[in-house]
Parts: C-alpha cells; sequence; structure tokens
C-alpha cells in the first residue's frame, strides 16, 4: 500500500511539472514569432540594412525550429524558388578571371557594424575562405563547408561543371535546400561578374586551387 501512495504522488508530480512546463514556456511557433521580434525591434540601424531582416518565402520555409522537418514539398519549392531565381551574366560567360577571383574568395569583407556605426564597403568579399579550405597549405580557414581544395583538377573545367559551380554559388539551395550555403547571387551579395571570377578560380587549371 505504501509503495502505491508513493507512485500514485509521482505521478502527480510529473503530471504537474508538465502543466507547469506548458504553462511557463511557449510553444514552437509563438518561440519562433517572439526572437523574429526581438531581432527586428533590436535592430536600429538603416532601412537599407534592416530589409535585409524580412525574410523571402524560401528563408521562412527554412527557418525551422527545434524539431520541425522540411517537408518533401517545402524543399522541392524552395528548389524551385532557387532555379527561378538565378540570372546569368550579360555577357554569357560564366568562366571570367580566377585571379579576381582568387581575391574575392579570400575576402571575408561586406558592409560591417563597428563602435554601433555602419560602414559601407565598395565592394563585397565572396567569403568562401570563411566556411572552405580553398588552395593547398592555406591555414586559418573555415570548415563550415567541405574543403574545394582540388575542385577543378577532381572534376575538370567543362562547360557543365562551370554552369553547376555558378548555379551553386548564385543559390547553393537549388541543390541543397535550407543548406547552410549563403545564397550570394540571389540575395545581392555578389554581382553576376563576380561570380563567373570565383568560377574561374574554382576551376581554371592554372588556379592555385588546382596546383
Ligand atoms: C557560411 C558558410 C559558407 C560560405 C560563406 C560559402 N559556402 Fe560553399 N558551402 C557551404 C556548405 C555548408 C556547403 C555544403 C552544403 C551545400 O552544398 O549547400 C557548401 C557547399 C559548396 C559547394 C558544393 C561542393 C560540391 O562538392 O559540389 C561549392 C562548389 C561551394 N560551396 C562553393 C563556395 C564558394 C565558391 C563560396 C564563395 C563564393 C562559398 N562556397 C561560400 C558553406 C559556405
Amino acid at each position: 500500500m505504501k509503495n502505491n501512495n508513493w507512485l500514485k504522488w509521482s505521478a502527480y508530480a510529473v503530471a504537474g511539472l508538465i502543466v507547469a512546463g506548458c504553462a511557463t514556456y511557449p510553444d514552437q511557433a509563438t518561440t519562433k514569432q517572439m526572437a523574429e521580434k526581438m531581432v527586428f525591434e533590436g535592430f536600429t540601424y538603416s532601412a537599407e540594412h534592416k530589409s535585409r531582416l524580412v525574410q523571402d518565402r524560401s528563408q521562412q520555409i527554412c527557418s525551422k525550429i527545434g524539431d520541425e522537418k522540411l517537408t518533401q514539398a517545402e524543399a522541392a519549392e524552395v528548389v524551385k524558388l532557387a532555379r527561378a531565381s538565378i540570372k546569368f551574366p550579360a555577357s554569357g560567360k560564366l568562366v571570367g578571371d580566377w585571379k579576381t577571383g582568387d581575391k574575392l574568395a579570400h575576402n571575408g569583407a561586406g558592409d560591417r557594424i563597428r563602435n554601433g556605426k555602419e560602414e559601407s564597403r565598395k565592394e563585397n568579399g565572396a567569403l568562401c575562405q570563411n566556411c572552405h579550405a580553398l588552395a593547398p597549405g592555406e591555414i586559418n580557414v573555415g570548415n563550415v563547408g567541405p574543403p574545394l581544395t582540388g575542385y577543378g583538377k577532381q572534376r575538370g573545367n567543362s562547360e557543365a561543371i562551370a554552369k553547376y559551380t555558378y548555379e551553386k554559388i548564385y543559390n547553393a539551395w537549388m541543390y541543397f535546400p535550407c543548406s547552410n550555403m549563403p545564397r550570394l547571387g540571389a540575395t545581392e551579395h555578389l554581382t553576376p561578374e563576380q561570380i563567373t571570377h570565383v568560377v574561374a578560380f574554382l576551376i581554371d587549371p592554372q588556379s592555385p586551387i588546382n596546383k
């Protein structure tokens, strides 16, 4: 009998904790709404930069939290939107100058906030090095993405590879919906011409990445 009572009271205690938990913490959707509101309201800089906090349809789909899963239909929509976003350079040439691409790939600069002041750059860097290993032997590289060392050596520099590489940089989500690689062309961080230079850096046999 004593044992039974103990069980009964612990069951009540657990039920109480669960109810208290529900009452204390908002659900996932509300948490997300609150967090997004806080970020938006806390960002007090210019309208130009604040507009970047407005999520487009793909970003809304990809902004899942907790145990929310990307459905197949959502993934397909992100891929479709990514494909529709791609703009090719006016010249039609997808492979530019690898030396310019080399500089861009190693350049992590963009607009930034320093000491509470916005600083605008004339040209954004391509940020690749922040996440990827590039030419062999370089230290101080990121590992958020897979190493790109020997990229062109392994895949060659055919038209198909140039096109894949261009599209991947322009909008990474066309090939991997909601991945952690930024959509560098689609968000206008890089221009189509800048992307052609980075493509050259990746696939040109003369590029240090392929040495
Ligand atoms: C914020 C981190 C980040 C930045 C910046 C970034 N990438 Fe990525 N990249 C990733 C991640 C993560 C993946 C793997 C997921 C995917 O494929 O989207 C990836 C995948 C890739 C792939 C596909 C690899 C393959 O084997 O086909 C290529 C190519 C690539 N990145 C090139 C670049 C280039 C070039 C730049 C600079 C213009 C760049 N990335 C900038 C994170 C990043």
